[in-house]
């Protein structure tokens, strides 16, 4: 039996997302024992319904906290192509409909494209905790050029037509590592472990 117990602090993350979680865990460490939403047995999806990527993490995380009342987060992404004035934006993840599959969003976002010669976009990534009562947000952006063609294998969502400025491979076709260092989520996300590792210190 140890002398001593070391005591990590409960924090959920709103996502069903295992990749996301592992991400998060490894940039966490130990002080925070990180749960997501299937660890905590919420199986139903979070509703988000508001108009803004900001208005979406918040109403994610006070869901989290009105049902599991413990300290928690929730990310969201959007893709704003300059062109499109912002659009697909807060809808991204049904831009093609309902039900619709990445290929298709991506088909959809080609095809409104087609024949633009300003193909400027970013990804942001909005980042709602919620800690101790108190809501802190955290963002990150990736600035960008949407292709004529899918390049690459990797990744999900957009990826394969997103190609970050100063690379000349898109998101599908870099590894996980150079996207996570990168990436509009990476960014938000390290903001937001920075500021808990900080509170942890503080303790
Ligand atoms: P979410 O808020 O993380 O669920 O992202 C909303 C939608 O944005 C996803 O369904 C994807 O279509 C798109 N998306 C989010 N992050 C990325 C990314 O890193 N690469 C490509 N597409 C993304």
């Amino acid at each position: 039996m140890p002398s001593f117990y070391v005591y990590s602090m409960d924090i959920i993350f709103a996502t069903h997302n295992e990749h996301k979680t592992h991400e998060a865990r490894a940039i966490l460490g130990a002080d925070w024992h990180l749960m997501n939403l299937h660890d905590v047995g919420c199986n139903e999806e979070v509703p988000e319904t508001a108009d803004t990527l900001k208005g979406n993490a918040l109403q994610k995380a006070q869901y989290v906290l009105d049902h599991y009342h413990t300290n928690c987060f929730a990310d969201d992404t959007g893709l704003e192509v300059e062109a499109l004035d912002g659009r697909p934006g807060v809808y991204s993840a049904r831009y093609a409909g309902e039900h619709c599959t990445y290929q298709d969003n991506v088909n959809k976002l080609l095809a409104e494209m087609k024949g633009i010669s300003n193909r400027k976009a970013c990804f942001k990534t909005v980042v709602a905790l919620i800690l101790d009562g108190e809501t802190h947000f955290f963002e990150g952006r990736v600035d960008g050029t949407i292709l004529g063609e899918p390049r690459g294998t990797a990744g999900f969502g957009y990826d394969p037509v997103f190609q970050p400025d100063g690379y000349d491979q898109t998101f599908a076709e870099m590894g996980d590592d150079v996207k996570n260092s990168i990436s509009h989520r990476g960014r938000a996300m390290r903001k937001l472990m920075e500021f808990l590792k900080d509170k942890v210190a503080e303790k």
